[in-house]
């Protein structure tokens, strides 16, 4: 995230509105070089008015030849013709007024830019190709939290996978609660940030669950859900797959604009369902939703929730309804209904349960899912195309 060097606490405050989540401030050059020796990812410093013309052209100088693809923006109180000659002369990419926040704003995005352009062909990034999974039901309440959560611990595998769970439930997203988080920074606060993503943006975001696993939590405001566009949604997908081995995604019981795009970027796609005939219904609709829309076609698995007897519909008839296998059957059990109210996973606190040992063998099914399409599709359906268009995603910038 950019570092601003020199900038009295007001200026700094009012900069400070315009830089993403997770901005520093520092007010020696001592304590500037120090932190870019620890974030060698850095793609912007900001020199401040408090720095002297010399000394800003000093650090420039230093950046150009130690971090060459870092962009040094000058702030000034006033900005002439004289500082801009001598500040291109030292490797100065960009002078702006500290007035002008569109200005400095808008640096920063070319800082940003740049710094993408001139890494991305750097083949010793740590980029992953992580798989996003989603779990989706067009019904609220039949266990898509539940079952999020506990999938993403077990796709964990006790640590050896990295894996994130994204709350894409916007208005009434429940993650955090069920998982017993208290998160200081939610999607909400990456509004905007489309433009500057990159790992260290969304990191700041998230919240650590003592599992290892990484919670990116829905806002806190039901009314936040209308800021948070599909190009959003498709650019974090996007950098957290880059870095994380799976990418959870519990979604809301609609088909929103967000769900559709997270849809469009699932590789694989759990489909919730229960014993009612309602559900069934819906869920029969949304498969041939997501078939108009060819949305993770072989690739959804159907779960099949409360799978309990004597409800009047067994598995059999479930799978002639929804011309679907059922890859997993969860019973329903007061152990899961108390593990959420204790907010700690069933497949944390009772991993041999046979809910959790049922979730565990679907992530293993998932686990292997790159290697062959899923087992949970009747044959007749469509074979998956090598290269599936992005139908709902705008262009990223
Ligand atoms: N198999 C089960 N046995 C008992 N309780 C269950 C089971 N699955 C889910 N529950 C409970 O049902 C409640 C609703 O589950 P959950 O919040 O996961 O559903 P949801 O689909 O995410 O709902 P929403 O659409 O409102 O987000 C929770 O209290 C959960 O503990
Ligand atoms: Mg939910």
């Amino acid at each position: 995230m950019p570092i601003l060097l020199g900038a009295s606490p007001a200026t700094a405050a009012s900069i400070l509105t315009v830089l993403p989540a997770g901005s520093q401030v520092v007010d020696t050059t001592d304590r500037l070089f120090h932190w870019l020796s620890s974030h060698p990812e850095e793609y912007a410093v900001l020199v401040g008015p408090q720095v002297g013309v010399d000394d800003a052209m000093a650090i420039a100088e230093r950046m150009r030849s130690l971090m060459p693809t870092t962009s040094v923006v000058l702030v000034r109180d006033t900005v002439d013709a004289a500082v801009l000659t001598q500040a291109m002369h030292s490797g100065v990419r960009e002078v702006v007024a500290a007035s002008d926040l569109n200005q400095v704003s808008g640096a920063l995005q070319r800082a940003h830019g740049l710094a993408v352009a001139l890494r991305g062909n750097n083949p010793s990034s740590s980029q992953k190709s992580g798989r996003v999974i989603t779990i989706f039901s067009p019904k609220g309440g039949v266990g898509k939290t539940t079952m999020s959560v506990n999938l993403a611990i077990a796709l964990m595998r006790g640590g050896r996978n990295s894996v994130c769970v994204v709350d894409l439930d916007l208005a009434f997203g429940d993650i955090a609660i069920t998982l017993q988080l208290f998160p200081t920074h939610t999607i909400e606060h990456a509004i905007g940030g489309e433009s500057v993503m990159d790992l260290s943006f969304v990191e700041e975001l998230m919240t650590p669950h003592e599992s290892g696993l990484k919670v990116l939590a829905a806002p806190s405001q039901p009314d936040a859900r209308e800021r948070v566009t599909g190009t959003l949604v498709a650019t974090l997908l996007e950098t957290l797959r880059e870095h994380y081995d799976y990418v959870v995604l519990d979604t809301a019981p609609a088909f929103d604009e967000q769900t559709l795009t997270a849809l469009d970027e699932t590789d694989e796609c759990i489909i919730v369902a229960t014993l009612d005939v309602p559900t069934l219904k819906n869920v029969k609709v949304a498969l041939e939703t997501l078939d108009v829309l060819g949305v993770a076609e072989g690739h959804r698995h159907l779960l099949l929730n409360r799978a309990d007897a004597a409800v009047g519909i067994g598995p059999d008839k479930v799978e002639g309804i929804l011309a679907m296998n059922i890859a997993v059957q969860v019973a329903t059990s007061l152990d899961i209904a108390k593990a959420t109210n204790a907010g700690r996973p069933l497949m944390l606190s009772n991993p041999s349960h046979p809910s959790s040992q049922a979730v565990r063998k679907l992530a293993e099914t998932l686990m292997g899912a790159d290697q062959r399409s899923s087992a949970g599709q009747i044959a007749e359906q469509a074979p998956r195309r090598e290269e599936p268009s992005k139908r709902f995603r705008l262009s990223r910038r």
